[in-house]
């Protein structure tokens, strides 16, 4: 299955076998969130990969839905939200870069020919007693992990124009207020400073002092 069928073919599964699924697949599947890209390569997350077998009656207090526990495991991503990355506004990365690995992950187990369900309507203090979670950790999504029950979906979308707006002719005037200057001019600072020591421990490198 290429990229674009696995988008294609994607779907919210809600009812699973329970057939297992081969630990070399939830391998794989687990790589592809290693490989997913975080803010600044923070890689502050955790996936918690929990068995449902002999713990469906406790996990389904996580979330009610009697498909949460069909498939063999479920999947959660937690962010480590005082370890991700920090825009200068203060705007935390850790949901964005938590979306990326669980989408990254969901992606992967449908290539596999696995079925998923991402779920943010869990109860979080359920979550984090059962699962016994760090309190530097955020529960931010869960899939269950398996294989598909069902046979047929549909996709609901938008229409793309609803979606996307081109622009590039007609972009706004933006003067920068002088502190804003003044930040740019500190990090160019910075930067170049960090430079001349590079070139300062090379210089004391090839000239043997
Ligand atoms: C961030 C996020 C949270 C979601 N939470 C739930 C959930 O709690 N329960 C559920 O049944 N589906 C949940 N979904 C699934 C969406 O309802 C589903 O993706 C959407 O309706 C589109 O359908 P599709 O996934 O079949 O393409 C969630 C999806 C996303 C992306």
């Amino acid at each position: 299955m290429d990229y674009f069928e696995v988008v294609q073919v994607r779907h919210s599964v809600r009812s699973y076998k329970p057939d297992p699924v081969e630990p070399e697949k939830l391998q794989r599947i687990l790589e592809c969130a290693r490989l997913a890209p975080t803010a600044a390569n923070r890689q502050a997350y955790k996936v918690v990969v929990v068995a449902t077998e002999g713990n469906k009656e406790v996990l389904q207090h996580i979330y009610r839905n009697p498909w949460f526990v069909q498939a063999p495991y479920i999947l959660c991503v937690c962010s480590v939200p005082g370890k991700s990355w920090v825009r200068s506004d203060k705007k935390n990365y850790s949901d964005v870069d938590a979306a990326i690995v669980m989408d990254h992950m969901v992606l992967a187990a449908t290539a596999l020919g696995l079925g998923t369900c991402w779920v943010a309507a869990f109860d979080v203090e359920a979550t984090r007693t059962i699962l016994k979670l760090d309190d530097a950790w955020e529960p931010i999504a869960f899939t269950p992990l398996g294989y598909p029950n069902d046979s047929t979906f549909k996709k609901v979308r938008k229409p793309l124009e609803e979606m996307v707006v081109y622009t590039g002719p007609d972009l706004g005037d933006y003067k920068m207020t002088a502190g804003k200057q003044f930040q740019i001019q500190k990090q160019q600072l910075k930067s170049s400073l960090g430079r001349v020591e590079v070139v300062r421990k090379i210089h004391k490198i090839i000239s043997g002092n």
